[in-house]
């Protein structure tokens, strides 16, 4: 039994080798998103279980500096750090993960879900869920290369066959991953589709790792509705998690029954956080992408986000940035923030200001 019970059945951990995932609530690797800055600002909220770098390339993190790569930047605080790696062939794994070890990564993740056409052109990503004996030696590379907690990304496939995608998850633990993700929806499908949170059920009825549910989870609502549909183990939040860095907060209050204060929250004061962190540890030329990305979620917490989101986006400068979200701080009172529906749509507002961050 991996998971550790509380008395009323509610899984309240995970345990994976030495690795307590407490609660178990995972933040997703996203891109752009989940580096230093922001994550400093979610463990502040508290009640992240495992944190993550986005994906990494084993072929270039051999070379990366990690005391300037924005991709690579760790304060002490930030523990556990699950490290994800994205290859197409176990040719890679030895020198990546090697260096994972100097960095002290707490586990590491294997891509199999990302579905980018860029990335599916070189072999990596969700591609591999249609490669099997490709994914398979990637993972027998990776666990003979470490002892640390070793975990996988999947999507559900390209069909819907449940019979090849419980396959592939056997496959996957056979070689040896000790936790699974699973992001509920086909390779293909857009954020706006609803996720299919009863595909893990089916997975879990096949492996006996501990299995993370991932997709849709912007509220303790929805973390109640998804281990209730999917019987997770886990829950892995993305977006909900940059839009509302203390969901992790108000899902182990609400969902886990964690005796801890209803979190305090003033967004303009986690904004100009957010911007301190990346101003003091990343170089310049990384500021402006950053805070464009995630003004992009942030703002989805303001009824007329997308007018803070489009002036930011347009931003030459980050003076020209900080100047208008003030401006936009002053006019929106906290009053007018969103409902959690308005949170969970899909990007369609924002889509006018999308182009270039
Ligand atoms: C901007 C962005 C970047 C992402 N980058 C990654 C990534 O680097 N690795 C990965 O496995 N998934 C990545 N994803 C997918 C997320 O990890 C997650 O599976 C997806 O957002 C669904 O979860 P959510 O509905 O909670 O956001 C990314 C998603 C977004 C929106």
């Amino acid at each position: 039994m991996n998971t550790e019970t509380k008395a009323q059945g509610r899984p309240q951990a995970i345990r994976v080798r030495d690795l307590m995932i407490d609660p178990p609530l995972l933040l997703a690797p996203m891109a752009g998103l989940t580096h230093s800055a922001l994550r400093r600002i979610m463990i502040d909220f508290g009640e992240v279980g495992l944190l993550s770098t986005e994906m990494l390339s084993a072929k270039r993190l051999p070379t990366e500096n990690p005391r300037i790569s924005p991709y690579l930047i760790r304060a002490e605080r930030e523990n556990p750090l699950s490290y994800q790696l994205l290859t197409s062939t176990d040719k890679e794994m030895a020198r990546a993960i090697d260096k994972l070890h100097t960095f002290k990564a707490d586990a590491v993740d294997l891509n199999m879900g990302c579905p980018s056409t860029a990335v599916g052109r070189f072999g990596a990503g969700v591609v591999l869920m249609e490669r099997p004996d490709e994914a398979r030696r990637i993972v027998a590379e990776a666990r003979r290369r470490t002892d640390l907690p070793l975990s996988a990304k999947i999507r559900l496939g390209s069909e819907a066959d449940s019979g090849k995608l419980k396959d592939f998850c056997a496959m996957l633990e056979g070689e040896g991953i000790d936790m699974l993700s699973v992001h509920a929806r086909f390779r293909q499908e857009p954020f706006a589709r609803n996720p299919r949170w009863a595909y893990i059920a089916e997975i879990k009825e096949r492996i006996k790792i501990p299995v993370v549910a991932n997709g849709g989870i912007f509220s303790a609502e929805d973390a109640e509705r998804c281990l209730n549909v999917s019987g997770a183990d886990g829950l892995m939040l993305g977006r909900g998690a940059v839009i509302r860095p203390w969901l992790f907060a108000e899902i182990a209050r609400g969902v886990f029954g964690r005796d801890i204060p209803a979190p305090a929250v003033s967004l303009p004061a986690m904004y100009a956080a957010f911007i301190e962190a990346l101003e003091a540890d990343y170089r310049a030329v990384y500021h402006l992408g950053r805070l464009k990305a995630f003004t992009h979620d942030f703002a989805r917490n303001y009824k007329f986000g997308h007018s803070l989101a489009c002036s930011v986006q347009s931003s030459r400068s980050m003076q020209e940035a900080r100047e208008r979200a003030r401006a936009f701080f002053a006019d929106n009172t906290e009053e007018r923030i969103a409902d959690s529906e308005d949170k969970a749509g899909d990007d369609e507002n924002l889509v006018c200001c999308n182009g270039d961050s």
